[in-house]
């Protein structure tokens, strides 16, 4: 069960995020980032954030503390922008909100290009997504974060984002649960992902118990596809079950070596490059290349 907490203070919204979440704190004197139940990707989103959130801590992957977050709008009159005005007036009573990670800073391509990640973790992250679907997980948009990033602690990978996942609740009768699919750009799909070793670690883990677990956590509001909530988490159950004991069918093994990576890379900096007048033509071109205060090696001992 997730906990609840109410919001006693809004601090920002979160403009890089297409569901503008926002940063709140809380009566337990936690900061966390709100996904709000009226935002255009609807109460499904909300699902799919609780249940591939909680199944990836149940298998032992970095992810951000969950909890329920009851917001009164009143809190966020300070709000200058109607938009998101109007999404909070939408979104009164239980959101969801996830533990805020102070300083973390977005796992983007430029500082993919200097952080090791161990091909086992790799393995696993993208076994999970494969797993639950998630469309929502490439390079240019990686929903992964680098914390802490003060030199306290060394940096690590953490998974945040689950709302695109689970795309079978799109469509319940219609996806085969063996569907393989298109991994081409995951956002770690470079760093030679060992999925059979996931698959090995993982795929037992992925109890019907775990499910049930991780199903019961969602509460029954957002679960309104079926009869009754116990039948919708059922069917999320079912149909993970399913899709677990088919891995064979969908792991994704075929990921593009780095060198093709940085073709398809360059490739796309030289149309830029092609599509601009003349006089923007001298901007130095960072595709690939980080800044200098970009550095993460810096912190990696
Ligand atoms: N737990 C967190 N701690 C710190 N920053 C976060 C956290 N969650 C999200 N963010 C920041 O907010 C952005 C948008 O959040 P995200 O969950 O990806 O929302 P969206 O569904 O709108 O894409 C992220 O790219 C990241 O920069
Ligand atoms: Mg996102």
């Amino acid at each position: 069960m997730l906990r609840e907490v109410t919001a006693t203070h809004y601090v920002e919204p979160l403009r890089s995020g297409g569901s503008v979440p926002g940063v709140v704190e809380a009566d337990d004197l936690g900061t966390y980032v709100v996904k709000f139940t009226g935002s255009a990707q609807g109460r499904k989103a909300l699902v799919a954030e609780v249940i591939v959130g909680e199944l990836a801590r149940a298998l032992g992957l970095r992810f951000p503390e969950l909890v329920l977050v009851r917001f009164d709008p009143a809190i966020a009159d300070s709000e200058p922008h109607q938009e998101v005005r109007d999404l909070h007036a939408a979104s009164a009573g239980v959101n969801l909100g996830m533990d805020y990670l102070p300083g973390a800073r977005d796992f983007t391509p430029e500082i993919a290009g200097l952080f090791p990640v161990d091909p086992l973790e790799a393995g696993r992250i993208v076994w999970l997504d494969a797993l639950t679907v998630n469309v929502d997980r490439t390079v240019h948009s990686s929903n992964l974060m680098v914390w802490p990033t003060l030199g306290v602690a060394p940096p690590r990978l953490w998974l945040i984002d689950h709302g695109a996942a689970l795309v079978f609740h799109h469509r319940w009768d219609g996806t085969d649960p063996a569907k393989s699919y298109d991994f081409r750009h995951h956002a770690l799909g470079h760093y030679g992902p060992d999925v059979r070793a996931a698959d090995a670690e993982l795929a037992p883990k992925v109890t019907l118990d775990v499910l049930r677990e991780v199903t019961a956590a969602v509460p029954d509001a957002w679960l309104t596809d079926f009869a009754t909530p116990a039948e919708a988490r059922e069917a999320y159950v079912t149909y993970l079950h399913a899709r677990v004991r088919a891995s064979e069918a969908w792991l994704p093994t075929d990921f593009p070596t780095r060198e093709e990576l940085a073709a398809e890379e360059a490739l796309r900096a030289a149309r830029t490059q092609e599509g601009r007048p003349k006089w923007l033509k001298r901007v130095p071109d960072l595709h690939g290349k980080p800044a200098a205060e970009q550095d993460w090696s810096v912190h990696l001992g």
